[in-house]
């Protein structure tokens, strides 16, 4: 574990540090990224400001560094920083993240963070996306998909990292949460992580977005995963 902080319900096992909520940092430097710099870019205008929440070993930061964007990446995983590259590294809390009079473009809070099942952590990612974003900026937030819960177990395969990951269960364990198992499985290390999940319906998310001070404006992809809000300044 890295500092004192404990992530309640959050585990993992496997070579090297683990985060407070269960993710392997080698693992996570290992993994390829998906369409998520591609789905960043395209709500975004040329070198804007991102503020990447949650940003782990900079797999999603590096290629948006690479196009050109202006990153602050933050996490409250030392060791997860230490592999982020050409973006300003912050080490903190999301829900406690504060950078005083600076306002971003955009902020991105990927990784299904909003899924937290603590309602009070929730409720202090998207204030801080709210604090942190420009008047005309976006928040961009990525969703789990419709059958992430019910589509167990599932598999897929990241052939470029060589690895195979399951999400071996989604079991209630009350108050709407699901605990998620997962593995990853590479031919030289093999990674597990237990996670806290709270699903959470288009109409629910969009009231947790209200309550924060953000509206939904659209998606960002046919599946609604991604989602672009802005603060609501009405
Ligand atoms: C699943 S990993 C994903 C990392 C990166 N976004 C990616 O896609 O590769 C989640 C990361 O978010 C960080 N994290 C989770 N909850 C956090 C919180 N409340 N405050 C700060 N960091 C958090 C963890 O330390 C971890 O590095």
């Amino acid at each position: 574990m890295s500092g004192q902080l404990v992530r309640e319900g959050h585990t993992g096992t496997g070579p090297g540090s683990i985060t407070p909520d269960g993710c392997a940092v080698e693992l996570y430097a290992r993994l390829s990224v998906g369409d998520e710099p591609d789905v960043i870019a395209s709500a975004l205008p040329s070198g804007a400001s991102v503020l990447e929440l949650g940003c782990g070993a900079g797999r999603v930061t590096h290629p948006l560094v690479e196009r050109g964007f202006t990153v602050t990446a933050v996490d409250e995983s030392p060791q997860m920083l230490e592999r982020v590259r050409g973006a300003r590294a912050v080490l903190s809390p999301i829900e406690g993240l504060d950078l005083g009079e600076e306002r971003f473009d955009a902020v991105v809070l990927g990784s299904f963070l909003v899924h937290t099942s603590d309602h009070r952590v929730r409720e202090g990612l998207l204030r801080t996306c709210v604090r942190h974003v420009k008047e005309d900026g976006v928040v961009l937030i990525q969703r789990e998909g419709a059958d992430y819960h019910s589509d167990v177990p599932r598999e897929r395969e990241d052939p470029a990292a060589g690895c195979v990951i399951r999400i071996l269960s989604a079991d209630p364990v009350g108050d709407g949460v699901d605990e998620v198992r997962a593995e990853y499985v590479f031919e030289d290390a093999r990674w597990t992580q237990t996670f806290r999940s709270r699903e959470l319906s288009a109409e629910r998310f969009e009231a947790y977005l209200a309550e924060a001070g953000l509206v939904a404006d659209r998606s960002l992809t046919p599946d609604g995963v991604w989602v672009l809000a802005r603060p609501d300044r009405s």
